[in-house]
């Protein structure tokens, strides 16, 4: 097949979505597949990058070609090519292997569908809504799967004291954007003081925040892949000697956090995280592929902290190594990837 490669972004999460991409063009490669790579950079321009290396950013403006939309019965993709006439770009289906807002909420795949293209990963919206920490909080919540006690707090409105939010949720709180990704925005609120700076620096990202209750205990991961009829992969864990599995920890100091891959279970806890995921996959809509993250309380409890619906396929990721641990290598699980989403 071929296979256009969405990478990039306009996204905080931009960086780790170059670094995916990498990896996903060499497994579909190594499956057979032709790839073409479309980048989207940081201002949003659009290019075509048979040839190019993925770079993180190319030259000034794009080594690329500007790429082009036609939302004709086709839903061709057109290239601008020399002297300014139009080249179709030609693919089957289209990986958007892009994170974070502008890629893993909705929006791109509203474009692609719009087009008529075939797309990797959950439709309008279940993307959506998994971007929305908050929106997805209530659907799991609804659908009896449980989830961390937290407090909605929208930007411009009066939010309420530390004294209330500690009342309700403990002495210890976390307060992150409703939609952001790789803990960008997140930080740890401990008293009255922290808590306006928290919210503050929560609304760059989104104008609604969530302050969450701190749960103290691990935090497993599990990879789901299918469409009617979903599987869910080993658990993995997350090991971190961070105060929490913040950006810095995912993708810049490997020293702070490492995967352990099966996470060291109680054979019940790993049956029920992994029912849990196919559980909330299915609650939240998701189709072609999520990574269902959770915490499992010290004091018992295990809670969905979040789905990814485009979770990260860098070499500290673990949605690809949970997979190759359960038996599907890399390649095997880009080539399974694209046929779901032309099923
Ligand atoms: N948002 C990052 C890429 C992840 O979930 O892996
Ligand atoms: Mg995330």
């Amino acid at each position: 097949l071929r296979v256009g490669l969405l990478f990039g972004g306009r996204s905080p999460e931009h960086e780790v979505s170059v670094r995916s991409a990498r990896n996903v063009r060499r497994a579909l490669g190594e499956a057979g597949h032709t790839v073409v790579p479309l980048r989207i950079s940081r201002a949003g321009r659009w290019t075509v990058e048979p040839d190019g290396d993925l770079a993180d950013e190319p030259g000034a403006g794009g080594a690329g070609r500007p790429l082009l939309f036609a939302a004709d019965a086709t839903g061709r993709l057109l290239a601008e090519g020399a002297g300014g006439a139009l080249d179709p770009v030609e693919v089957d289906v289209v990986f958007p292997m892009l994170h974070g807002v502008n890629g893993e909420d909705g929006r791109v795949q509203g474009l692609l569908q719009t087009l008529g293209l075939p797309y990797v990963g959950p439709d309008v919206l279940a993307s959506a809504v998994c971007m929305d920490k908050d929106a997805a909080k209530r659907l799991l919540a609804a659908a009896g799967v449980p989830v961390a006690a937290s407090v909605t707090v929208r930007a411009g409105r009066p939010a309420p004291s530390f004294a209330d939010l500690a009342g309700r949720l403990g002495p210890m709180l976390f307060v992150k954007p409703a939609g952001s990704g790789s803990s960008v925005g997140v930080a740890k609120v401990e008293a009255e003081d922290g808590l306006r700076p928290a919210l503050d620096a929560a609304f760059r990202y989104d104008r609604k925040a969530l302050v969450e209750e701190a749960v103290v205990g691990r935090e497993i991961e599990v990879a789901v892949l299918g469409n009617e009829e979903p599987r869910a992969s080993v658990p993995g864990e997350i090991v971190s000697t961070a105060a929490f599995y913040d950006y810095e920890a995912k993708y810049v100091d490997a020293a702070a956090a490492r995967m352990e891959v099966p996470a060291d279970l109680a054979p019940d806890v790993a049956e029920r995280v992994r029912a849990l995921a196919v559980e909330a996959y299915a609650a939240l809509g998701c189709e072609g592929l999520a990574r269902v993250d959770f915490f499992v309380a010290d004091d018992g409890r295990v809670l969905v902290n979040e789905v990814n619906t485009i979770p990260g396929f860098t070499e500290r990721s673990m949605y690809p190594v949970m997979w190759e641990r359960t038996g599907l290598a890399p390649p095997a699980l880009a080539d399974r990837l694209v046929r779901l989403a032309l099923e």
